[in-house]
């Protein structure tokens, strides 16, 4: 059940019959204030001076004709011509029951597109480090959610597995291989890539050797491939540990590197020489875009291969575009990535889009996220100054957790504390990410996502055994419940409206990829519950009846909990 969507459908219906013209929005919103309703149509005052009418009286028209019998108990016009809109406490009731029995939450089938979400994105023979991390966690919760609304989601791990530096990785993982006459574990993968990096500087031989080999791999030969697949299979194998502890969806499957267009790159220059769009420039081939202008004020020009014959990452990106477009037929395509690489990807995109590969009816949306920075405000890093790996922040994580629910549950058993622990770290580290706008730079700061107040996964994860243990103490089955639900106390009607509101919500973020939306929701739906749980009696409720509506919201309020937690990939328990 989506209200507003409801709600907006009878509001423009009602504006057309006033008169308003077909493509008139009706701009119903959730009302900031009691006073006003639970929602507001407020997008009569634009059509108003459109048609050259006075608001309050085309307010008065469409009201008229507004239709919401048995949805609204009151409609009224406010101000300069808003429409309030109260809804009817006996229909809030009806949905919410029917929400608790309904699969997906009552949630409506959508047209199903096929989405391809570009995230995590890690670099071959490179540990994870923390700049990865935002990309994983937000692309993962975005793809959950396009996913439970019903579209075919394509996973895209855009790792960095080609360019020249493979050719340094292969010649170190062959002396590497003649020294210790076996396969190395590359279990320290950021010492591995830094000891090819000081040997090539300062071995001529290595060096000679490991540019060939670029050649050669570039060449598909055989040997060279299969080094650099084994340089790809060790650290995707490494990383899966990762994406398998942050209970990320992510797998081996899933992998759809670089490497993968480079077969495309000779047919894309081609092309865009042929369209006119790119000219050889001092050698190199590049492509002049009006729509940005270098220091000078010119058109800037974009290079798609170098003058040694070598492609770029733009000249990658333009492929991809290309290939998820035509190979995946992809009807939207999402791109977690840093902020730093907005112009890239625009540049790139520009191209795609002036050579016809990828029509404009598909977008092509880089979701955009900040930095990640320590409490001094600084790049997060460690305290010498290096980059901090995932796998340690992680640890580092589950190990505070431990030490939080530890006190917390002084009875329980070591292996079930240890369990618990792994689900508020991990869970912490998660949402502390996920509940912050993704286009600001976030403040790692682990005393705030690790409290059990506030908008943090301890707090949400606490909430959730809250409920439950509702069910526990009376010894009923939440699934069982059955009958009607009864609104008489303006905290239960306010309950269950923010209850229904999870299909608006969940539509949100899958339109804008924004998370931290469905957690200010949740966050907000867990306050209201305690507040109804403190004043409305739950077990002690003397009616039958009512007892029996205040679990019917309780099993409501623990299933929507649950599920739009799953959707940002954040685990719940039992009880903690
Ligand atoms: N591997 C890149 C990095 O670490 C991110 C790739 C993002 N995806 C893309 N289609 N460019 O910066």
């Amino acid at each position: 059940m989506n209200i507003q969507a409801l709600l907006s459908d009878k509001v423009g219906q009602a504006m057309i019959a006033a008169g308003a013209p077909v493509d008139c929005e009706p701009q119903v919103r959730q009302s900031a204030k009691v006073q006003f309703g639970d929602y507001q149509a407020n997008g009569i005052m634009a059509v108003a001076k459109k048609l050259g009418q006075a608001p309050r009286q085309l307010a008065e028209q469409v009201i008229q004709h507004l239709d919401l019998h048995g949805i609204a108990s009151k409609v009224e016009i406010a101000g300069p011509g808003f429409i309030n809109i109260f809804l009817d406490h006996q229909w809030l009731a009806d949905q919410a029951a029917q929400a608790l029995n309904l699969p997906r939450l009552g949630v409506s089938n959508v047209a199903a597109q096929t989405i391809v979400v570009d995230y995590s994105a890690p670099n071959v023979a490179k540990e994870m480090h923390v700049g990865h991390v935002r990309s994983t966690i937000i692309g993962d919760a975005a793809v959950r959610t396009l996913e439970f609304l019903g579209h075919h989601v394509i996973r895209a791990n855009h790792v960095g597995d080609w360019g020249t530096q493979f050719g340094m990785l292969i010649a170190y993982l062959e002396k590497q291989q003649s020294e210790h006459h076996e396969d190395i574990a590359l279990a320290d993968l950021e010492a591995f890539y830094r000891e090819a990096k000081r040997t090539y500087d300062e071995d001529e031989a290595f060096a000679e050797r490991a540019r060939g080999y670029v050649v050669k791999l570039q060449g598909g030969d055989e040997y060279c491939r299969t080094m650099w697949k084994k340089l790809v299979d060790i650290t995707m194998s490494q990383n899966q540990k990762v994406y398998d502890r942050l209970n990320v969806t992510l797998t081996r499957k899933d992998v759809m590197g670089e490497s993968l267009y480079n077969d495309m790159l000779p047919g894309i220059v081609a092309d865009l020489k042929e369209k006119g769009l790119a000219v050889i420039s001092e050698g190199a081939t590049v492509v002049f875009l009006d729509e940005f202008k270098n220091k000078e004020g010119e058109p800037m020009g974009v290079i798609v291969q170098k003058k040694d014959g070598g492609y770029l990452y733009t000249t990658t990106d333009i492929a991809c575009a290309k290939y998820r477009y035509e190979t995946l037929h992809a009807d939207r395509v999402l791109y977690y990535i840093d902020s730093r690489q907005h112009q890239h990807l625009q540049q790139a995109w520009t191209i795609v889009r002036k050579a016809g590969y990828v029509p404009e009816s598909v977008p092509l949306e880089h979701h955009a996220f900040g930095m990640m920075l320590g409490k001094d405000g600084r790049p997060f890093k460690t305290r010498s100054g290096g980059t901090i790996k995932l796998a340690d922040l992680l640890d580092e994580a589950v190990e505070r957790a431990l030490a939080l629910v530890s006190e917390k549950n002084p009875e329980m058993s070591a292996d079930e504390l240890q369990a618990l622990a792994e689900v508020v770290g991990i869970g912490a580290v998660k949402y502390a990410d996920l509940s912050k706008s993704r286009t600001t730079d976030y403040i790692f700061d682990w005393d705030n996502m690790l409290a059990f107040e506030g908008n943090t996964a301890p707090y949400m994860q606490y909430a959730y055994t809250r409920v439950l243990s509702v069910f526990r103490k009376a010894g009923i089955d939440a699934d069982s419940l059955q009958g009607n639900i009864i609104l008489s106390e303006e905290r239960e009607a306010q309950l269950a409206t923010r209850l229904l509101q999870f299909e608006e919500v969940i539509t949100l973020v899958a339109r804008d990829g924004t998370p931290h939306v469905m957690c200010a929701y949740l966050y907000d739906l867990a306050g209201l519950f305690s507040g109804f749980y403190e004043h409305c009696p739950i077990l002690a409720a003397e009616d039958e009846q009512v007892r029996n509506s205040r679990l019917q919201l309780a099993a409501l309020t623990a299933k929507t909990l649950k599920q739009g937690l799953d959707t940002l990939g954040i685990k719940t328990v039992e009880r903690m």
